[in-house]
């Protein structure tokens, strides 16, 4: 895994030694089929370039390419090589990045979404990963940041973790101000006890 601090490093050796039978032990049918109702949620269309930040193992491919099709560009970005390496077996055709989202390998104005789905608390700079999503997407894109739960019980969960202590989602506002000050136009914000829903716009108008 690429690694900046020391935490950085914790977390890195938990997801890499975490990537084998992830799947199995995270999604079993009932959570596999709440992710898909959320996902199903988003504005997606037929052959969108859709960037997954912080993918995992690929869960999300089947469903996206599901939902946006044969054409649809699908960009699965992990700073795990270990549980990168699951994608392909998930979407021959996804393009893997192994990256982290502080830092995406893609040119301004790329993709017409990111989707990040149980992985923002994680990364450890969350303004800069607001400014690059701002940055990867074209005028009029939406980011997205996602979770089987509500805020508190996500940071409860992480805090159960020696490895993932810390990572926080944080609160409603700071979301607010970090996206808008990363550029994005307009943030709406969606939360339940089993569902979290962030969603922020780059306006059509804005020119990089
Ligand atoms: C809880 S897992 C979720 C993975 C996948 N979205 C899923 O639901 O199965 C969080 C993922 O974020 C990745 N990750 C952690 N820090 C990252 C960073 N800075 N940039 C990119 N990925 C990162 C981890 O390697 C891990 O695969």
């Amino acid at each position: 895994m690429l690694m900046e601090s020391e935490q950085d490093r914790r977390r890195c050796e938990f997801f890499d030694q975490a990537a084998e039978g992830w799947e199995k032990r995270n999604y079993p049918p009932d959570v596999m089929a709440a992710t898909e109702t959320l996902i199903s949620a988003l504005p997606l269309c037929e052959g969108m370039t859709i960037l997954d930040a912080g993918c995992g193992c690929g869960i999300l491919a089947p469903i996206l390419r599901r939902l946006a099709g044969a054409k649809a560009r699908l960009i699965a970005l992990d700073a795990s090589a270990a549980m990168l390496a699951g994608v392909a077996a998930k979407d021959p055709q996804a393009v893997a990045l192994l990256a982290r989202a502080e830092n995406i390998p893609l040119l301004d104005e790329y993709v017409d979404m990111v989707v990040c789905f149980s992985a923002f608390p994680h990364f450890s700079d969350h303004p800069a990963v607001a400014r690059e999503f701002y940055r990867v997407l074209r005028p009029g894109g939406t980011a997205h940041v996602l979770h089987l739960a509500s805020r508190e019980m996500i940071n409860r969960h992480h805090d159960g973790h020696r490895a993932v202590r810390g990572d926080y989602l944080p609160e409603k506002a700071a979301m607010r101000d970090m996206f808008m000050a990363a550029g994005f136009s307009s943030v709406t914000h969606d939360e339940k006890p089993e569902q979290y829903s962030f969603a922020a716009e780059k306006s059509e108008a804005s020119n990089g």
